[in-house]
């Protein structure tokens, strides 16, 4: 059991408290306090600025009805451009949840800090490119920190895994209610600047030197899924690359064989996905170049056709919002060869929750924190970098999970 001592004294640390997706980080934190060793929490919030952490606080003490939030949360300022502060952060607490993003400008220093200072570090990082870079520059440090992220795509794909099956392709679809919903324009800035590097990419595979994972079973063709009655785009998220590289540490690591997986997201009925691919066009064609990147952040409603905002969703649309990530899975039946015919198991499970930006995600996130928090025995042994797939394997996270709204479900066989 984590302890928290006078040198070191928050079980969590919530650094970006301040930003949208923060703000409900602070919410979830205060709804799970009595979940952390013992059956409470110490925890802080972090940021640049002591004012509007506070009146973050204050927001989360009156829409939580807990005024007593107020006094007995502390604030740490803490930037990112001044390594003293991060170090003076991490240092004082257990698990940092980073919510500062972009993360490919704020990211990587964050999990240094925590590395050096040993801390352990969650974040909700969704840049490749990133995650990449993260790996590359601190897979081989020998220290207690883990670095997770994906927690959502990956802890799904290890809980199908039977031993039997070989390919697993997933489908998110979002549903929205009569408000509508969109996402913050945090999200959407992530994205300009992730596709304006994406050459960097290719690079940074080509760096790691890894050697391809067998392909085990009938090769999986890449298709558009008509099970979740709606037309389906790749995702274009770092989940799918984390997903591939619990995967690689579950064979080298563990022998255990790797399934082909894919990711794709749902977008509608054919007038959506024209929508989809105008929109794509003048995304790509804009955000090659510095002054389309300017158009593209300055206007987010305009050119993401509302999808993003700069408010970000309501209350009252969060509240008619959620998701459904069905995850179909095929394989071979007990005693037969993969590499003979074709297969002849399949397994539907799904996850379903609520609004998933900002009501699923600082749920997976906080969960992931309590896990690590109570459960320290479970997790992999030396510190390093790890996707929750490969850290979580051994732990309760599935179950705190499904306890807390995101139900996970087996639909047939
Ligand atoms: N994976 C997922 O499902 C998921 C879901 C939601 C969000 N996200 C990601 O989370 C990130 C944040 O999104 P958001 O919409 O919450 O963005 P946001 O509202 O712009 O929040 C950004 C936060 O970063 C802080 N910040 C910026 N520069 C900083 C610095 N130098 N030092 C310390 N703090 C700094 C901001 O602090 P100030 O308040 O002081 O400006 C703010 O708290 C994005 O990368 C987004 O893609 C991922």
């Amino acid at each position: 059991m984590a302890t928290v001592t006078s040198t070191r004294p928050y079980h969590i640390i919530i650094f970006g408290a301040s930003g949208f997706t923060g703000q409900f980080v602070v919410e979830e934190v205060a709804r799970s306090a009595f979940e952390g060793p013992s059956g409470s929490l110490k925890w802080a919030l972090a940021g640049r600025s002591r004012q509007r952490l506070e009146g973050v606080l204050n927001q989360a003490a009156e829409t939580l009805r807990k005024p007593e939030l107020r006094t007995e949360v502390e604030i740490i300022v803490a930037d990112v451009s001044q390594a003293d502060s991060l170090a003076i952060m991490c240092q004082q607490g257990l698990v940092v949840l980073n919510c500062v993003g972009p993360y490919r400008f704020y990211g990587e220093p964050v999990v240094k800090a925590c590395i050096e200072n040993g801390a352990h570090c969650v974040d909700i990082c969704g840049e490749p490119q990133v995650v990449g870079s993260v790996v590359t520059q601190h897979r081989h440090i020998k220290c207690p920190s883990l670095w997770l992220n994906s927690v959502m795509y990956n802890n799904p794909v290890s809980y199908l895994l039977t031993g039997t099956l070989t390919a697993v392709e997933s489908f998110l679809t979002i549903h929205t209610g009569p408000e509508g919903g969109c996402a913050h324009d945090g999200t959407w800035q992530s994205a300009i600047y992730g596709f304006a590097d994406s050459g960097s990419l290719r690079k940074l595979r080509k760096k790691f030197g890894h050697q391809p994972l067998p392909v085990v079973g009938a090769t999986v063709k890449k298709r558009y899924c008509k099970e979740i009655d709606q037309y389906a785009i790749p995702f274009m998220g770092s989940d799918p690359s984390v997903v591939r590289r619990s995967q690689r540490f579950l064979y080298e690591g563990h022998q255990e064989l790797p399934v082909q997986y894919s990711a794709y997201v749902g977008v509608g009925g054919v007038w959506s996905l024209i929508k989809m691919f105008c929109g794509g066009l003048l995304f790509w064609f804009l955000g090659k170049f510095g002054l389309g990147r300017k158009l593209l952040i300055t206007f987010p409603e305009f050119f993401s056709f509302g999808v993003f905002t700069k408010a970000g969703p309501s209350r009252k649309q969060m509240e008619g919002t959620s998701f459904s990530l069905t995850f179909f899975g095929e394989g071979y039946a007990e005693g037969l060869d993969p590499s003979q015919g074709r297969p002849n198991a399949r397994i539907c499970t799904q996850i379903h929750g609520a609004e998933p930006g900002y009501v699923a995600t600082p749920v997976a996130m906080v969960q992931a924190a309590i896990t690590v928090l109570n459960e320290p025995q479970f997790l992999p042994i030396k510190g390093g970098v790890y996707s929750p797939g490969a850290a979580f394997a051994r732990t309760t996270l599935i179950d705190r999970l499904n306890r807390h709204g995101l139900v996970f479900s087996v639909k047939r066989f």
